[in-house]
């Protein structure tokens, strides 16, 4: 069965051909990323503009490389939430009216459900199995009972760690995004010569919070812009990054020790970090359990990973309403269409 998906919720304009939820027969992504980079982060108006524009191109372009026309695609699958609403909607509406003109049924995704499909892509993991889900919006611990069964067990209280180390990135005048930036620059810095917190939320054993750590990186900067002393960017870069790392493994490595998981997964545009991938390769070498992690290509916004979801979701019996609207919010364990 083909699957085509369809992804705009933030600044990717992303279409992928997927057979079967496992096979990538095309993943055609175009970004606005880098104009982006003027502003320090995304701007909404501009990111929905250039999906505008790009859009049929692209999916145009997932199709002719997977040696595809319409008539050969089961569904289509479009992430209808959450994300920058302008953004989604370009997506949105674009699935369904190639849905409508061409008789191919339609299946909503959830974005992060898609994120943690990106696995499934990569490695042969199945479910049941406990996922860390890390992007730029979100910070999730998620218990994936099957493909379409998912139940959040903590999440983020405040900022998600990829904002985190977004807007720490930038306070410290590293390039957007601050996260890939932090990535870069660790290895060459100390990560014990800045002593952060690792801050706990007490009555809620697996929540995070991220904004005390960012507000710490800008008060250092501040301070030291203040009194005009010089800050060693790589070593609070790497003590960031470290702090922020030991947090998002700590909740992780406590709710699969409770539940009794041993199949660990970690996705989202966070999950590239080399740091957070080493970590929680050694603590599941500790423990005895397996880690899946996506490749890098799949670890940031695309498409193939909307597709794998949309595939399992359409098996499933889902299927838009024809007055699908796209939702800037939506928990990802009970979603209303
Ligand atoms: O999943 P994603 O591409 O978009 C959202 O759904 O938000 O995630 C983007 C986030 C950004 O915060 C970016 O800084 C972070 O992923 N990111 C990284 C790395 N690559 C992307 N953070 C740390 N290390 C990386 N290598
Ligand atoms: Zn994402």
């Amino acid at each position: 069965m083909k699957i085509l998906g369809i992804e705009s919720s933030c600044d990717e304009t992303a279409a992928a051909v997927v057979e079967d939820g496992r096979r990538v027969l095309s993943n055609v992504i175009a970004s606005s990323l880098e104009e982006h980079k003027l502003y320090g982060g995304v701007v909404p108006e501009i990111a929905s503009r250039r999906h505008a524009e790009s859009i049929s191109g692209v999916v145009e372009e997932a199709l002719e490389n997977a040696n595809c026309t319409m008539d050969d695609i089961d569904a289509i699958a479009v992430t209808y939430a959450p994300g920058l609403i302008g953004s989604l909607l370009v997506g949105v509406n674009f699935a369904k009216g190639l849905s409508v003109a061409t008789g191919t049924p339609l299946v909503p995704v959830h974005h992060l459900r898609g994120h943690i499909a990106s696995n499934y892509i990569s490695t042969d993991i199945e479910p049941p199995f406990l996922c860390l889900v890390v992007s730029g919006g979100h910070s999730h611990i998620v218990a994936v009972k099957s493909y379409t069964d998912f139940e959040v067990m903590g999440k983020t209280r405040d900022d998600a760690a990829g904002e985190a180390l977004d807007k720490a990135g930038r306070t410290m005048g590293l390039a957007y995004p601050g996260g890939v930036s932090i990535d870069k620059l660790s290895p060459q810095g100390d990560d014990t010569a800045y002593a952060f917190p690792r801050p706990r939320i007490s009555g809620a054993e697996f929540d995070y919070s991220f904004s005390g750590l960012k507000t710490a990186v800008i008060n250092i900067m501040h301070n030291a812009n203040q009194k005009g002393e010089q800050i060693n960017v790589a070593d609070l870069a790497a003590s960031f990054q470290r702090a922020v790392v030991d947090c998002l493994l700590s909740n992780f490595e406590a709710a699969a020790k409770k539940h009794n998981y041993k199949q660990l997964v970690i996705a989202g545009g966070v999950s590239a970090n080399s740091r957070l991938r080493a970590d929680a390769q050694a603590m599941c070498r500790k423990h005895g359990w397996s880690l899946h992690v996506p490749e890098l290509k799949y670890c940031g916004d695309n498409a193939a990973m909307i597709a794998a979801q949309g595939y399992y979701e359409y098996c499933d019996g889902v299927a838009a309403n024809p007055g699908i609207n796209a939702y800037a919010t939506m928990p990802l364990d009970n979603l209303t269409y």
